[in-house]
Order: structure tokens, then C-alpha cells, then sequence
């Protein structure tokens, strides 16, 4: 293997980071390295905001379920998706802007995803943690209102990065064949494979220095999605323009 998949396959998320910020440029130079993903059309729909007040951070934290490291963290970066920079663009050319379409979105929002996960690879080639931070989609509207969000844009998720202070165990993922196949889509091997998932999983629960717990994959995530997720978003996201057709 070479060193960009070894850092690839020693991801774990960190939440417990040294207080040393990041020396200068290296934020810059992550944030190039995430610039340089792929982006559908070219149209690099997304912008980053890099949230250095204190006061704005906490408050961020607590409406991110009040999960400390988003506060404690040297950097946090929310990542949004951003078709505005697009839709001003029309307006000063006086051309037409299709506002609302499924497919825009998409873009939108994947565009922004591969920019932050070249950012994760280039933190962590460089010693750094991170990481992601679903939770600024609790109450995306009062963010989006405390980031001064145009419409067009919307919070996908944050990032935190900064040195580790924690050494966690790297978590499992599906057997190769569950993700991997060939040609046509099978379920054919699924309850073998989740079988010898659940097991896997079961053991790193158990055994992992943190939030060690008696459970099983598909019990989490059947936890996960036998209840409502965010039942806000598709209104929010209607709001700022999206999703409309
Ligand atoms: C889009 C996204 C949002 C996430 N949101 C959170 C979050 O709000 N809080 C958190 O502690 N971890 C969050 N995570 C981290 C995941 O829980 C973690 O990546 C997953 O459990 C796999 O563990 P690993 O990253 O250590 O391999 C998020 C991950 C992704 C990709």
C-alpha cells in the first residue's frame, strides 16, 4: 500500500482534541486540498465558514446537541452548500436562474461533501483529528440565521479538526462483499455477511476504550431508522429555496 491509503484506512472521528492550534497556513492548505475534489460542472457549489468567535462557536455547540468538541475544537468549519454565488451570477448576467430543482441540490450538496472529505484526507495526513458534525442540522434555520445564510444556501454539516488527545480504536466496517459487487445488485449474502458484522461490531462495542456498550449493527441501525430524522429538514430546505421541483 502506499501512504494515502494507509491514512485512508486509519480514519477514526476524534473528539477529544489538544488545545494547540494548527500552525499557520496548514487550515489554508487543507481547505486548497478540498478545493481541488472534483466538482460536478466545475461550479464549486458550496462555500466553507471557518467560525473563529468564540461566543458564535458555543452557541453553535449547544444547538449542536451540546456536544463539547464542536467548542472545544482549535478549528470548526461548517461546510454549506451554496447555489447563490450561482443564482447572483445570473442576476448580474440578467440570464434566467431555475431556482428549486432536485438535481441543483444534488449537486450542491455533493459538491460540498467531496470538498470536506478532501479536506478530512488532508488533515489527517498531517497528524490532524477531525470530525464531522451532523448535528448543525438540529436547528438549521437559527444557524443559518447566526451565519447570515443567503437563501440558496443551507448548513450540511460542521467539521472539527485539531491534534488528537485521544487514541481511538479504528471502527470496523462491512465486509468488502457487502459494499463491493459485481454487475447486478444481490442481497443474497447479506445475512451471512451482517451475521458476521453484528459479531465484529459486537466485540468493538464491548472492548473499545469509549462508550463501551452490549449491542449489535443492525440493532443500531435499526434503531436509527425506526424513528423520525430531523422531520424539519424537507421544510427548512424548501425555504431556502430547494427541493422545489
Ligand atoms: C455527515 C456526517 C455527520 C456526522 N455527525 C456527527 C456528529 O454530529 N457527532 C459526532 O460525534 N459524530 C458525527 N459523525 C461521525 C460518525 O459518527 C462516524 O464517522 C461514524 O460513526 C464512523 O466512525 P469513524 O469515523 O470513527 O470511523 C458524522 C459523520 C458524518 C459522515
Amino acid at each position: 500500500m502506499n501512504q494515502v491509503i494507509d491514512v485512508l484506512q486509519s480514519h477514526r472521528s476524534i473528539r477529544r482534541f489538544r488545545p494547540d492550534p494548527l500552525p499557520d497556513g496548514l487550515l489554508e492548505e487543507i481547505v486548497r486540498a478540498g478545493q481541488q475534489a472534483p466538482t460536478s460542472s466545475n461550479l464549486q457549489a458550496y462555500r466553507i465558514l471557518r467560525i473563529t468567535e468564540p461566543g458564535l462557536r458555543s452557541q453553535l455547540a449547544d444547538w449542536a446537541g451540546a456536544q463539547e468538541y464542536v467548542r472545544l475544537a482549535p478549528e470548526f468549519l461548517v461546510f454549506c452548500a451554496d447555489l447563490r454565488r450561482a443564482q447572483r451570477i445570473c442576476q448580474r448576467q440578467e440570464t434566467p436562474f431555475v431556482a428549486g430543482m432536485t438535481e441543483h441540490f444534488l449537486i450542491a450538496t455533493i459538491d460540498a461533501a467531496l470538498c470536506a472529505q478532501n479536506c478530512v484526507v488532508a488533515a489527517e495526513s498531517e497528524g490532524l483529528g477531525v470530525c464531522y458534525i451532523g448535528a448543525v442540522r438540529n436547528h438549521p434555520e437559527e444557524i443559518s440565521e447566526a451565519l447570515a445564510l443567503p437563501e440558496q444556501v443551507y448548513p450540511i454539516f460542521g467539521l472539527c479538526l485539531g491534534y488528537p488527545d485521544q487514541d481511538v480504536e479504528r471502527k470496523p466496517r462491512l465486509p468488502l462483499r457487502a459494499v463491493l459487487q459485481e454487475n447486478r445488485y444481490s442481497e443474497a449474502e447479506d445475512a451471512e455477511l451482517l451475521a458476521q458484522y453484528d459479531q465484529q461490531m459486537q466485540q468493538y462495542y464491548q472492548h473499545r476504550s469509549d462508550h463501551q456498550k452490549d449491542s449489535r449493527w443492525t440493532q443500531e441501525v435499526a434503531a436509527h431508522v425506526g424513528r423520525e430524522a430531523r422531520p424539519h429538514m424537507a421544510g427548512f430546505l424548501r425555504r431556502r429555496g430547494f427541493l422545489q421541483r
